[in-house]
């Protein structure tokens, strides 16, 4: 039996198992990674995206937040083979939740999808944390209300800076800028999500942003199987169990289908 092979059965038997994502398990869908060969982070300056700045700053942010979403989802990415497999192993009941960093959305629309395809042999479905938000979104900082992204980024690439809401209050992308707190529900679900798990697999993610990348270290803690997907190391490489210096597309669907056997 391979590693993976072990990994598909330590999932058979779990009780419960978690998935965290990171921006590398959508790179094969076109949306750019932060970190590593060509990351977003080297072409753009964070500082620019931050809380402080978006407070200090709203019409500088909004017009720097234009470029960005372009060159993140610019190409109105689609789900990739590797959300696909863990959507169906969702709703084949061999995954509780997934718990991911990315804003793309793209893990829900995969859920959707292949709901539509198998909904009358879905037996499960999956909960899909968004720690960081969804930045399809945005929200009003006055009334608290949600509108799609896209209309309010055709604002403000025509020189509406910053978008405003119809009570005057600024829109801000539904994300969690640096220098902001996440959602502390959120961050306590996915920590007890973290520490029920009997597998848990950190996936395309350098595990570098605090309080996310400490969750597989949790659920080391607490007797979990963790296994890690990443082309490049991460600090939490010496505590897993199994570690895929692989491409997503190629270990999530085979994993599936030792999975589904
Ligand atoms: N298969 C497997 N791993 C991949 C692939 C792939 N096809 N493509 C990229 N990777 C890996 C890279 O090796 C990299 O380590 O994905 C990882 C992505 O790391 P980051 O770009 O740092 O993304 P992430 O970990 O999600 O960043 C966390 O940082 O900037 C903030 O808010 C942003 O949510 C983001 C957070």
């Amino acid at each position: 039996m391979d590693d993976l092979e072990r990994l598909a059965d330590d999932i058979r038997r779990a009780e419960t198992v978690v998935a965290l994502t990171g921006a590398g398990i959508s790179a094969p869908s076109g949306v750019p990674t932060f970190r590593g060969d060509d990351g977003v982070w080297d072409r753009f300056d964070e500082g620019q995206f931050a809380y402080g700045r978006f407070q200090r700053d709203p019409a500088g942010f909004w017009a720097d937040r234009v470029d960005l979403q372009q060159e993140l989802f610019g190409d109105d990415p689609d789900p990739n083979a590797a959300h696909e497999a863990l959507a169906a192993m969702g709703h084949a009941g061999a995954l509780e939740a997934i718990c991911t960093q990315n804003t793309d959305g793209l893990h829900g629309v995969a859920a959707d999808t292949v709901t539509a395809e198998a909904a009358e042999s879905a037996t499960a479905t999956t909960t899909i944390l968004e720690l960081h938000g969804n930045a399809q979104r945005v929200r009003c900082q006055d009334c608290g209300s949600r509108r799609d992204s896209e209309p309010i980024l055709e604002r403000a690439a025509a020189g509406d800076l910053p978008p405003t809401c119809d009570c005057g209050g600024v829109f801000k992308p539904d994300v969690v800028l640096f220098g902001e707190q996440l959602p502390g529900a959120a961050i306590q679900r996915a920590r007890s999500l973290a520490r029920e798990s009997d597998v848990f697999l950190a996936i395309g993610s350098s595990l570098r942003v605090q309080p996310a990348a400490s969750l597989p270290q949790l659920a080391a803690e607490t007797d979990a199987t963790v296994g890690i997907v990443n082309l490049d190391s991460t600090p939490y490489d010496s505590l897993a169990d199994v570690v895929y210096r692989e491409d997503v597309t190629t270990v999530l669907p085979r994993l599936r289908e030792l999975v589904a056997e």
